[in-house]
């Protein structure tokens, strides 16, 4: 009884607490060199590839495992991570089932009401708009008519450079989703990233189901991963991207108590599985509808999200093919936080993105309207590449940024 007592009370006063974080970084998100090195600077992979010093002081047993679930390595068992779970008022989480995750990554849906939806499970229904009161509503679209929502999960990838060179060269953003043991183990791509004034969001420590993953597993996901990339740019993100599109409003509730909003999509170029379980040949259909809808009246009203991996050589590839034709195809072709006017993605206000102009960076004309996400961006006039015109809009671009 007196237990009972003691632990309501707790109750009481963990429900009004502010949840308990720990990020921390020693790193100025506008201020960020990058050491020129093979692996920061080659085009080859085998080069690019090869492991490096930490650019911060770092020690691997203060995190999780590498690509392992999140509460490996002892992290469910640190003070840090008891302190961040006891915080949260986990008396309001949704009771919904934990789910099963089959062979290949796919989840077990048998007996799931489809028609009613009552968890809002993306992976069910493609369901966007939770049902539970008071979680974050997921992002799908940009709002803004002939807009293209450029984004790339995955990464960052040690073999990233040719790529994120042409996204400078070209002048373009995107919405950047960093699985948090890449971030661990390409520090300097992550850093990159920043620095060219990508939007940067969460993708998790380990990229599991997390739906199929318990209270505190679908937690340190989220937590360690948002962590890694504060530690590492000094960014902390405030928006994310289920694996696999996979989330339901136990993981929304649990996003949302660090502040986590969902970027999903509404078009999927498939190109992770080229070569598997889709042919090449369909991922490049795939681009090219995605590229007639620019002008066929599809995106008259409202604009996309579209789905692109920063996985391999050959998923960056299909972007660098098909740029060109979708900024002719699309007014506009920017990352999420542009596109939704979401001035601020991180909780640091050091980094801003700006509001969306029709004749923003990626647009099919030739504006120099500011668009630089960082004090920074002026790197881009560095690159070889890079034709004077660029150079100008790149140095205007920083410029503009009071
Ligand atoms: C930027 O960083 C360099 C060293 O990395 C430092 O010397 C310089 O003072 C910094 N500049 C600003 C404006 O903080
Ligand atoms: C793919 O790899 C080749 C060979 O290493 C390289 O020249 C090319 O730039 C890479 N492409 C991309 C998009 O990274
Ligand atoms: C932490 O995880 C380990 C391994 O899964 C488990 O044995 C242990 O009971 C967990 N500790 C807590 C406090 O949950
Ligand atoms: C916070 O995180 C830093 C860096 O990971 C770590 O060194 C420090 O011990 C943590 N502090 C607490 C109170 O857990
Ligand atoms: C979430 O945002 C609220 C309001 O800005 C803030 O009070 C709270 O500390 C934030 N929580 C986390 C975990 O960052
Ligand atoms: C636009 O093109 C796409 C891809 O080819 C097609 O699926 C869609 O039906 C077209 N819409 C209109 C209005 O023609
Ligand atoms: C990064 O890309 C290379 C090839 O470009 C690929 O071999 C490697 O598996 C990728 N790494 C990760 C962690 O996805
Ligand atoms: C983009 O520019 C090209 C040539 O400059 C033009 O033919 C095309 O109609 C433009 N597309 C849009 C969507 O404005
Ligand atoms: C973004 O801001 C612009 C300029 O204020 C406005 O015209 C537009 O409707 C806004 N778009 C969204 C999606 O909020
Ligand atoms: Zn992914």
């Amino acid at each position: 009884m007196l237990y009972r007592i003691i632990a309501s009370a707790a109750l009481v006063a963990t429900a009004t607490a502010a949840v308990v974080t720990n990020y921390t970084s020693i790193v100025d998100p506008t201020n960020i060199t990058i050491p020129s090195i093979p692996q920061t600077t080659a085009y080859d992979w085998q080069t690019a590839c090869v492991a490096y010093e930490f650019p911060v002081p770092f020690d691997a047993s203060e995190w999780p495992g590498d690509w392992l679930v999140a509460t490996t390595n002892g992290m469910n068992e640190t003070a840090e991570y008891q302190a961040l779970y006891n915080s949260i008022d986990w008396t309001n989480v949704p009771q919904i089932p934990v789910r099963t995750a089959l062979a290949q990554g796919e989840l077990d849906t048998t007996g799931y009401d489809t028609v009613n939806d009552p968890d809002c499970w993306w992976s069910a229904t493609g369901c966007v708009t939770p049902k539970v009161p008071g979680v974050l509503k997921d992002i799908s679209a940009c709002a803004e008519p002939d807009t293209w929502g450029l984004t790339y999960d995955d990464g960052p990838n040690c073999s990233h450079n040719a790529f994120y060179d042409f996204l400078q060269q070209q002048n373009l953003k995107a919405s950047m989703f960093y699985i948090g043991s890449n971030v661990m183990n390409w520090p300097l791509g992550a850093q990159r990233g920043v620095r060219d004034g990508h939007h940067i969001s969460v993708h998790t420590w380990s990229h599991p189901m997390m739906t199929s993953l318990n209270n505190q597993d679908a937690l340190a996901e989220l937590y360690y991963a948002t962590k890694m990339i504060k530690y590492v740019t000094g960014l902390t993100p405030l928006y994310w991207r289920p694996p696999l599109g996979d989330v339901d409003d136990r993981i929304r509730w649990i996003a949302t108590q660090l502040n986590l909003t969902a970027i999903i999509w509404n078009l999927d170029t498939d190109d992770w599985a080229a070569g598997t379980s889709v042919t090449v040949q369909q991922v490049q259909q795939n681009y090219q509808n995605f590229i007639t809808m620019g002008t066929n009246g599809t995106f008259a009203n409202t604009g996309n999200i579209v789905l692109s991996h920063e996985l391999n050589n050959m998923t960056m590839g299909f972007a660098e093919n098909y740029i060109p034709q979708i900024k002719q195809a699309y007014k506009n072709v920017v990352d999420v936080a542009t596109c939704m006017n979401i001035t601020n993605p991180y909780v640091e206000n050091t980094v801003t993105f700006p509001v969306f102009a029709s004749t923003s960076s990626g647009s099919n004309s030739s504006s120099t309207s500011g668009t630089s996400g960082t004090k920074s961006s002026g790197a881009a006039a560095s690159s070889n590449n890079a034709n004077a015109a660029l150079i100008i809009v790149a140095l205007f671009a920083c410029f503009c940024y009071a």
